[in-house]
């Protein structure tokens, strides 16, 4: 798997369901029109609009369904929680996983989140591994090695295969929902040590071809920047992503 430039939208708990599905129709009809085919794009909607939009995009459409959160268990008593397996039943093809929001508000820990990014693999699908620093850890100068740590817990253990099949995620928490966005140098630098880290581990060509997105107030203005950065491959968008044509502007920015 070669690096592959990417714009994914994460909806987070947004959009009513009408707004939806009508968004999801305008940006497929933009991608189809307007985006290059080399770029891959991937909308990530709340888990209850995953089945109707995905009876909605056909599997073969250039935008691709990705959900943002699920449970690695099978099975069973886990009252609130979507299987992994459920998700891959439904053909989607991405999964977020380790996003900040999930780590701060509901408690997930590294051995969690590696737990997610195995049964995304084990069930077929793409995990997009969320990292990313607080403020302080930013401010203390830290930012580097908190990343590469991580990196370290949620995906050092996978194979060199497995590692190729994941879509890394910087999204420092300071610039999510912020408008603070991370300038290109800032970006660069964490994504850079990403590839690094991953190169004194896995070897160099394993990290030539790892895709490593940034997020964190993304939009069409500073994605052209951003994405011109050696080691920044695209990004994982937010409030920029809910509305059509801001979301398929980036997708247009590389
Ligand atoms: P914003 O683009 O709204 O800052 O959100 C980024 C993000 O958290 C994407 O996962």
């Amino acid at each position: 798997m070669a690096r592959i430039n990417t714009a994914a939208g994460n909806w987070k708990m947004n959009q009513q369901p009408e707004e939806a599905y009508k968004l999801c129709s305008e940006i497929e009809n933009m991608v189809k029109d307007e985006v290059d085919s080399s770029v891959r794009t991937i909308i990530c909607p709340p888990l209850v609009y995953i089945n109707p939009l995905r009876r909605m995009v056909s599997k073969d459409s250039p935008l691709k369904i990705g959900a943002q959160n699920s449970y690695p268990e099978p099975k069973g008593a886990y009252t609130g929680e979507v299987a992994t397996a459920m998700l891959a039943e439904m053909g989607v093809d991405y999964v977020i996983v380790g996003h900040s929001e999930r780590r701060m508000l509901f408690g997930e820990v590294d051995d969690l989140v590696k737990k997610k990014v195995d049964a995304v693999l084990e069930n077929g699908m793409t995990p997009i591994f969320c990292c990313g620093e607080p403020l302080e850890i930013r401010d203390s100068g830290k930012h580097l090695e908190y990343v590469s740590d991580q990196i370290s817990n949620g995906v050092s253990h996978l194979s060199d295969n497995d590692l190729q099949n994941t879509l890394i995620a910087y999204e420092p928490i300071w610039a999510i929902g912020t408008g603070r966005t991370a300038s290109p140098e800032q970006a660069q630098e964490v994504h850079k040590e990403i590839r690094n880290f991953i190169s004194n581990e896995k070897g160099k060509e394993i990290a030539a071809n790892i895709t490593i997105l940034y997020g964190g107030s993304c939009n069409a203005e500073n994605a052209p920047d951003l994405f011109s950065c050696e080691d920044v491959d695209g990004g994982l968008i937010g409030g920029a992503s809910l509305k059509a044509r801001s979301f398929v502007d980036i997708a247009k920015s590389f």
